[in-house]
């Protein structure tokens, strides 16, 4: 904000809580997080929003917390437990950290903490979250600021400031800190995360529909959609890989385990050469497998998945094979799986949906979730 400081705004900003809240007590959404204020469900709650859109949390968030209600379950759960509820979310380094968070947090204090900066000692809860579980888990006076946060303020007070740099950032932290009514703080920050996913969001805000329309500074000017300024970020780098659909006569899938360090580190995957390979090349690999190719491989769309530092380019060959070696045998890193194992036990990363999509229609089985959107909001500690 430079010049225009928040501090210029004072009196402005001290204008906002009240028709925010009695705004969002009309209004705000009705989320499964929000039907008590349990830490650890708004804990399990952040740690999902993080990266992925409240729709595609929603049923993932239930799922989890039937099979995980505490943090004791949570911190004694198998690994593929934890992935297979963890599945179709993405960035799975998150419930990673949040195993380890909960046995972190069960030694030392036999709970969750309750204050930000203990809660930001724990893997994987960065200033945000932390924020956002003292202020709405434990009622603490604290800021949770994230995107939403940044846009509404920045409109608020007509900053052009880059919200993108972490002078600024700061600035609306402590601006946020200013007017944080120490009653409801959990509320108070939950109004501005609804406020800009409903009615000052990213595009063509909803300004008629703004409980501060007549305080905005930003609508004051017309210069609403002009803010917040952000530069350009960093273009990823593309990979380019060829992912490949091996079924067995008996209808089953060939999948394979991903190194236990980097993305995606110990997940179940489709088994993909790098780079765009022909059919040819496929049908040479496979036979050099030891599971040679029933017939031609049929050649499958092509797609991108977009992860928060890379972008995988796919393509794919649907490639029925045979005959199914076992682990062990030449070839044999492949495990073979029905559609029901997929279904019930096996994690696969959701950039491998549309062709698992694929192999279930061609097995006649559905697919039973949604593709999730993932939204990049705090990067997970590595
Ligand atoms: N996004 C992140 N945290 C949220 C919350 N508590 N409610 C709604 N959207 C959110």
């Amino acid at each position: 904000m430079g010049k225009e400081s928040w501090k210029q705004h004072k009196a402005l900003l001290k204008k906002l809580p009240e028709p925010l809240l009695a705004w969002y007590r009309q209004w705000g959404r009705s989320l499964p997080w929000r039907e008590n204020q349990d830490p650890y469900r708004i804990w399990v709650s952040e740690i999902m929003l993080q990266q992925t859109r409240v729709e595609a949390v929603k049923e993932s968030y239930v799922r989890f917390l039937e099979a995980l209600p505490d943090l004791k379950s949570l911190a004694q759960a198998d690994e593929e437990q934890l992935l297979k509820l963890w599945e179709g979310m993405g960035y799975y380094s998150r419930v990673r950290n949040m195993q380890k968070a909960a046995q972190v947090a069960l030694k030392t204090w036999g709970r969750l903490p309750s204050s930000a900066s203990e809660l930001q000692s724990l893997p994987g809860i960065g200033e945000y979250t932390a924020g956002a579980v003292a202020s709405i888990g434990f009622g603490k006076a604290v800021p949770a600021v994230d995107g939403n946060v940044l846009r509404v303020f920045s409109r608020y007070m007509a900053s052009f400031a880059d919200i993108g740099r972490p002078e600024v950032k700061k600035e609306i932290r402590q601006a946020v800190e200013f007017i944080l009514p120490s009653e409801c703080p959990g509320d108070f920050n939950q109004a501005i995360m609804d406020l800009g996913a409903t009615v000052c969001i990213p595009k063509n805000p909803r300004c008629a529909e703004c409980p501060l329309r007549s305080l905005c500074r930003g609508a004051g000017l017309g210069v609403e959609k002009e803010i917040p300024v952000k530069r350009a970020s960093k273009s990823r780098p593309c990979e380019k890989k060829t992912v490949l659909l091996l079924v067995d006569p008996q209808g089953r899938l060939g999948l394979e385990k991903r190194p236990e360090k980097g993305l995606l580190a110990g997940m179940w995957q489709l088994p993909s050469l790098e780079g765009t390979v022909s059919g040819e090349e496929v049908k040479r690999w496979a036979a050099e497998q030891g599971i040679p190719p029933a017939r031609e491989p049929e050649v499958l769309p092509e797609y991108s998945h977009v992860f928060s530092h890379v972008q995988w380019d796919l393509s794919g060959f649907f490639c029925p094979v045979y005959p199914s070696l076992e682990k062990g045998e030449p070839g044999g890193s492949l495990e073979w799986c029905t559609p029901e194992q997929l279904q019930k036990e096996k994690a696969l990363p959701s950039a491998f949906r549309t062709y698992m999509e694929i192999f279930f229609e061609r097995i006649g089985k559905g697919f039973p979730e949604e593709e999730p959107k993932e939204e990049p909001k705090e990067e997970p500690k590595k």
